[in-house]
Order: structure tokens, then C-alpha cells, then sequence
């Protein structure tokens, strides 16, 4: 049985909402039950039901926006202890095992080169970036301002991701997807799009998938 919410006069009605959704979420409920920091870690033990890209990563995998950490357990509990994992995010991520943690801006060009050292010349077979910027109530706005994010995890996976490295970003439907669609292209072999089930349906987000680095 799903908590019920007790009435609050003060309470903002988005305030109501978020919370009525959160209490009868059944991946909150999971998280919780099987000890990950976020339901968001659904989303990826989902994108991998489908894809298999953990379980192929024999060296290095960087996850960009790791806060509060739940993707690093997924890696961690999919991966050999061989595999190195890094996360960077702008808000502390208290320590995981096996995962090295780096608290930044990761559009800052400063991050991106502290995140290489951290990298430490690894082929890296995955980069996973589940960066999502402050809403700010502007549906076409946080859309550019997701797709600014993926630009800059593009730009850097280019620099970094092995031949055949895979590649994998939340978006926020918008006008300029089909552009960076075809960004993709010209880097991938193949680019799909997939909305897990635990994405919630009437949400804009959804995964770009980048499989097989040209
Ligand atoms: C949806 S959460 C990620 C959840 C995470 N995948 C997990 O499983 O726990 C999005 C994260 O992106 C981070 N973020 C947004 N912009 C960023 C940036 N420019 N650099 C680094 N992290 C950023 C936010 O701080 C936030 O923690």
C-alpha cells in the first residue's frame, strides 16, 4: 500500500502534486527497497535491458551528472572490479565504492581537463550523461539549455570515447533534437532515442543513444 499525503493548508499545489506523485511512484518505492540514492536508477538498469552497454565496458566509463549517485551503483554492481568509474556533478556525491568523484562545473573548461587527468589515458567504452540543468518553467528554454549540456558531453566523448564507445544522454524534446541528431550521425554508426519506462510518460525527456563510435 502507497503512503497516503497528510492534508497541509500551507502547501503549494505543485508542492501537493510532486508529492502525491512521489508517494504512490512504484521506482520510488523500488529505490528505496533496493538501496539506490535515486529512481532514475530504473531509467538506466532499463536503457541497459535493451542495450547491453554496461556489461561490454572492459576499461572506463564517465558518467556526467552523477548526483546523487545512483548510476554509479548501477556501474559498480554491472562492471568488473577492472573497470574504472567516473562521475562529475556540480553537487557533492558522498563516496561509492570504486567510483572517483569530481564536484564541478563540468562545461568549465577547467573540469573537462581535471576529468581527463582523472581518466588517465583509459580507452573509455561509455559516457553516460544524465545532466539535467535547473528548470527554469520555459519548456523551449530548458530544452536549449539540455541540448547546450549535450554539445559539451559530445564535444568531450569525441576527444575521449574508444572506436566503438557508446554513448548516452537524457534530452528534453525540443527544436534543435533533430540538429544534434544529426551531430550524432556524423560521429556514431547508429542513433536512436528510447524513453524507458521508468521515464515518466508525460515528461519530455528521453534517452539519445550514440552506439558504435565511427
Ligand atoms: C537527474 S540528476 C542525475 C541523477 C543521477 N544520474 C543518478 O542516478 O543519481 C542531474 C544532475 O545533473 C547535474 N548537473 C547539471 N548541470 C551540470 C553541469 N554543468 N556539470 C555537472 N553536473 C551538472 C545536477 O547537479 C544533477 O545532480
Amino acid at each position: 500500500m502507497f503512503e497516503k499525503l497528510k492534508p497541509d493548508k500551507n502547501r503549494k499545489v505543485s508542492s501537493t502534486k510532486w508529492l502525491q506523485r512521489r508517494l504512490s511512484d512504484p521506482f520510488v518505492h523500488q529505490a528505496k527497497f533496493e538501496g539506490y540514492r535515486s529512481r532514475a536508477a530504473f531509467k538506466l538498469l532499463q536503457i541497459e535491458e535493451k542495450y547491453h552497454f554496461i556489461r561490454q565496458c572492459r576499461s572506463c566509463i564517465v558518467d556526467l551528472g552523477s548526483a546523487p549517485g545512483s548510476w554509479l551503483q548501477i556501474l559498480h554492481n554491472t562492471t568488473k572490479p577492472s573497470v574504472s568509474l567516473v562521475g562529475v556533478d556540480l553537487q557533492e556525491i558522498s563516496p561509492l565504492p570504486r567510483a572517483q568523484i569530481l564536484v564541478g562545473d563540468f562545461t568549465e573548461s577547467d573540469t573537462m581537463v581535471r576529468l581527463e587527468k582523472m581518466i588517465d589515458g583509459k580507452e573509455v567504452d561509455l559516457v553516460l550523461s544524465d545532466m539535467a540543468p535547473s528548470s527554469c518553467g520555459d519548456r523551449e528554454t530548458d530544452h536549449l539549455r539540455v541540448v547546450n549540456l549535450i554539445d559539451d558531453a559530445l564535444i568531450f566523448a569525441e576527444r575521449i570515447l574508444r572506436q566503438k564507445g557508446n554513448f548516452l544522454a537524457k534530452i528534453w524534446h525540443g527544436g534543435a533534437e533533430q540538429e544534434l541528431r544529426c551531430k550524432m550521425r556524423t560521429i556514431f554508426t547508429k542513433v536512436e532515442l528510447f524513453k524507458p519506462e521508468a521515464s515518466y510518460s508525460d515528461s519530455s525527456e528521453i534517452f539519445l543513444i550514440g552506439i558504435d563510435r565511427r
